[in-house]
């Protein structure tokens, strides 16, 4: 006889000892357990309790009788799955259709053969073994649907980001190459003004001192003269010119501090790693968005407040970094313009717009840098999503929800960084980013 190693569990309920009896001894020869009730309400508690693999029923027992144990087993969601055989000793064909209408599996005629008995029992819990597997490998296989459908998803996602960051590196390498070409341009006659500057100023000088002989050696030149030095005011001209070269010379160099910018930016523009000075990758892109943050007509011009500490140079794709620090500012630029609307030039004036960059060393080992505004500002549900690619909160044509990722991907991706952000609504926002040193 095959006996049974799974120890699956079989619970009898019968009113009669004698075949509480034989069914017990058949089926514990065989290796299964066995658990005995006498009448239904028990046999229910039990089943509940236990959840046997399998329930074999008489019909006939005083009280509740088989048919509503049956239907209070199948009411039941914890014993509704667990397979129950009729046992009747009445071979009416109403009974078995009854209780097999009322979710039984099978039925044994009383008095049995204990082998017949037996070989329904097995196919029974066999079955059911098979359904339970099938059960299991289908929540497997949902399961593995679900994880790829979520690995699909994070590499869809990850191919966006990669498409924007391509159509970002284009925008800026072309970006680059015009800035690039510009200040080329602007060298050769910045160079030429310079050099001219200098000899043009002591032309300049000397005339002057010429002038100044002839109006000491000729006090009395006569009256044409005389009138013609009063049209002109002579006397202006003479104490001005010198002044109008210090403020030309000035201009010039102006000129050549953005010349210089302009070159940083766009020799940035590379894309393998350099050893540089963050700081000139913040001036310089400050110094591009200057037209942003000067005074116009209607609001004061933008405090920008440098907290610069001492940095080494640190190995990065400055051209990337760039980008990370134009978004940002040019983020905080749109902030405070937005929470500047409706305030007077005066409101404007006794409570400036405020941009604040701030650099440190945290434990010898990362650069901190801080963007700060106290712009309009957002809100917590805002706060969770300015990280995902397309999210905006600016009109269409104004925004495009790419800055942001494109940040987060360049110094936690390709720099190995992290990136946070503190903001309150109506109070202003601060973006915090860590880059490793080594
Ligand atoms: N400094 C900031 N102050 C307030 N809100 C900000 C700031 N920076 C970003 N945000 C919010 O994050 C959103 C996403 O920014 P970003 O990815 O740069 O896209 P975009 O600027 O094109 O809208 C913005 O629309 C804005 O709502
Ligand atoms: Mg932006």
């Amino acid at each position: 006889m095959l006996t049974n190693s799974n120890h699956e569990i079989i619970l009898v309920i019968d009113d009669s000892l004698t075949n509480l009896e034989i069914l017990h001894n058949t089926l514990d020869l065989v290796g299964y357990k066995v658990m005995v009730e006498m009448d239904g309400l028990r046999g229910l508690e039990q089943a509940k309790k236990y959840s046997p693999d399998l329930i074999l029923l008489d019909v006939m027992m005083p009280g509740m009788d088989g048919f509503e144990t049956c239907r209070q087993l199948q009411a039941e969601p914890s014993t509704k799955n667990i397979p129950v055989i009729f046992m009747t000793g009445l071979a009416d064909p109403e009974d078995k259709v009854k209780g097999l209408q009322l979710g039984a599996v099978d039925y044994i005629i009383k008095p049995f053969r204990k082998e017949e008995a037996l070989a329904r029992i097995q196919t029974h819990l066999k079955i059911r073994r098979l359904g339970l597997e099938l059960e299991q490998q289908k929540q497997q296989l949902e399961e593995l649907v679900q994880k790829r459908t979520a690995e699909l998803t994070e590499t869809l996602n990850e191919l966006k980001r990669t498409q924007l960051q391509l159509i970002q590196n284009e925008k800026l390498s072309t970006i680059g190459q015009l800035v690039a070409g510009i200040a080329h341009e602007i060298n050769n006659p910045v160079g030429c003004i310079t050099g001219n500057l200098g000899q043009a100023r002591q032309a300049v000088e000397d005339a002057i001192e010429y002038i100044r002989l002839y109006q000491a050696k000729f006090p009395n030149p006569g009256a044409e003269l005389e009138e013609k030095a009063e049209e002109i005011d002579i006397e202006y001209i003479l104490e001005d010119l010198p002044k109008m070269f210090v403020s030309m010379k000035a201009g010039i160099e102006r000129i050549c501090d953005i010349s210089t910018s302009l070159r940083t930016f766009s020799r940035a523009d590379v894309d393998f790693k350099i050893l540089v000075n963050i700081h000139e990758g913040i001036d310089s892109t400050l110094m591009i968005l200057q037209h942003r943050l000067k005074a116009q007509a209607r609001h004061p011009a933008i405090q920008v407040i440098k907290n610069y500490g001492e940095l080494p140079k640190i190995e990065c794709y400055l051209g990337q970094l760039n980008q990370v620090f134009m978004n940002l500012l040019a983020n905080a630029i749109d902030a405070l313009e937005e929470a500047s609307r409706g305030r007077s030039y005066e409101a404007l004036k006794a409570n400036p717009n405020v941009i604040a960059v701030t650099t440190e060393i945290q434990d010898e080992q990362q650069i901190v840098i801080r963007i700060a505004d106290n712009g309009m500002g957002m809100t917590e549900e805002v706060k969770q999503r300015i990280f995902d690619p397309l999210f905006t909160t600016k009109p269409v044509g104004k925004g495009t929800g790419l800055g942001l990722a494109i940040v987060h991907q360049i110094i936690v991706e390709k720099h190995g960084g992290t990136i946070e952000v503190n903001s309150e609504l109506g109070k202003g926002t601060e973006f915090i980013m860590k880059i490793p040193m080594a």
